[in-house]
């Protein structure tokens, strides 16, 4: 699906990453596929990462989930908002919210949380890291945003909260069902109900930080590196000052490093494996009972069709012969036929396999029954 309304080449170019857009009436015909009261059903989950924000203009209260069935209705008359992470996960038709922003790459899409709010209900001004589409569900809901910010804007003290000391408004919009709004990393922005049974569905995207990058890959690289590999100084040059680092030394220590990590292919393997990592490892999504490969064949054979588990990271990447398939922080080598399966089976969201050689259904095979991948009539 594609939105109406919206020029997705107009948006990469002019707006992504650079300043805030309001898309009215992106779907032709807008329906809301989440009621509340089942998101505070899935609010009342164990696995499932929820919060619950109360109050507002100065006195803000953050409770975290899970939450007893009967604690919304005894919240009284203070406006409040709930909010969900990752209700992708567990609802496919908000998954089916995300296919109209395919036009960014798989790899940088977070999740989809959800959020209720009662009239005058928000989470108060604040600045995220990251890209969102904030879709209006139901109700109505003011938006305003204002200036960039970043690690030295002042912050209210809150133990939990993260919210602008000072928020000066620079546009507003009022969105409505179907409407929305785009804000890049460090806008502030606040958004208040308008009315109560304001739901926002908040399309999320992730950027690895460098600190993150250079942390986690050198963790990876450490694992393989040996404690034999280690600094060398044959034919030992005479220094005048004995307390000198000289400037060779420094360069062969500084060579050391630089040459573990400047492996190209190793890191973009390390990489796939380590952005793939699912968001929430503790949910085990496996069938009870696994797929055999003879009765995986006879699906195939049916053109009966396969889906992406939502809460699945499937990403790939090519090289010389084929492509590295990347599923939940696993890597797969998928040489010829494979590599066009790993490419249908990341780009394609009802995937239908022509033939089916052997390696293509003990691949599928495998990634079934760890959970990742799914027949679009199974539960
Ligand atoms: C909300 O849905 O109320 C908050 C979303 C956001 O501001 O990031
Ligand atoms: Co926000």
């Amino acid at each position: 699906m594609q939105f109406h309304n919206f020029d997705s080449e107009a948006f990469r170019r002019d707006s992504w990453q650079q300043q805030p857009m309001v898309i009215r009436g992106a779907w032709l015909a807008w329906s809301n596929p989440l009621e509340p009261d089942e998101l505070a059903g899935l609010a009342c989950e164990d696995e499932i990462e929820a919060r619950l924000v109360i109050g507002g203009a100065g006195d803000w209260v953050l409770e975290d989930g899970p939450f007893a069935e009967d604690r919304f209705a005894a919240l009284g008359d203070r406006p409040w908002t709930l909010l969900v992470q990752a209700v992708d996960h567990q609802v496919p038709a908000v998954a089916a919210l995300i296919e109209p922003f395919r036009f960014v790459p798989n790899w940088r899409i977070d999740d989809v949380m959800v959020s209720y709010a009662t009239d005058g209900g928000g989470v108060g001004p604040h600045f995220d890291q990251y890209d969102v589409f904030l879709i209006q569900g139901l109700g109505k809901r003011r938006w305003q945003v204002g200036k960039r910010c970043d690690e030295t804007t002042e912050l209210l003290p809150h133990e939990d909260l993260r919210l602008l000391a000072e928020f000066e408004a620079t546009d507003e919009w009022v969105l409505e069902p179907g409407d929305i709004l785009y804000v890049p990393p460090g806008y502030a922005h606040n958004g208040v109900a308008m009315g109560d049974d304001c739901m926002t569905y908040s399309v999320g995207f992730r950027a690895p930080s460098r600190a993150e990058l250079v942390g986690h890959w050198c963790q990876s690289l450490m694992e393989d590196l040996s404690s034999d590999d280690r600094y060398g100084d044959p034919g030992l040059a005479e220094q005048a000052n004995p307390g000198e680092i000289t400037a060779p030394a420094i360069a062969a220590l500084h060579a050391m490093v630089t040459e573990a990590m400047s492996d190209k292919a190793a890191f973009a393997r390390w990489f796939g494996e380590y952005n793939s990592a699912p968001k929430y490892p503790e949910i085990d999504w496996a069938p009870e009972v696994p797929l055999a490969v003879a009765d995986l064949s006879k699906m195939v054979a049916d053109g009966q069709i396969l889906c992406r588990n939502p809460a699945s990271r499937f990403s790939f990447i090519r090289q010389a012969g084929g492509a590295v398939l990347f599923v939940d922080g696993e890597s797969y080598e998928c040489a010829g036929d494979l590599s066009g399966l790993a490419e249908q089976l990341c780009g394609t969201d009802a995937i239908v396999v022509d033939a089916g050689s052997d390696a293509q259904l003990c691949l599928i095979a495998g990634l079934h029954n760890r959970g990742c991948l799914g027949f679009d009539d199974e539960e």
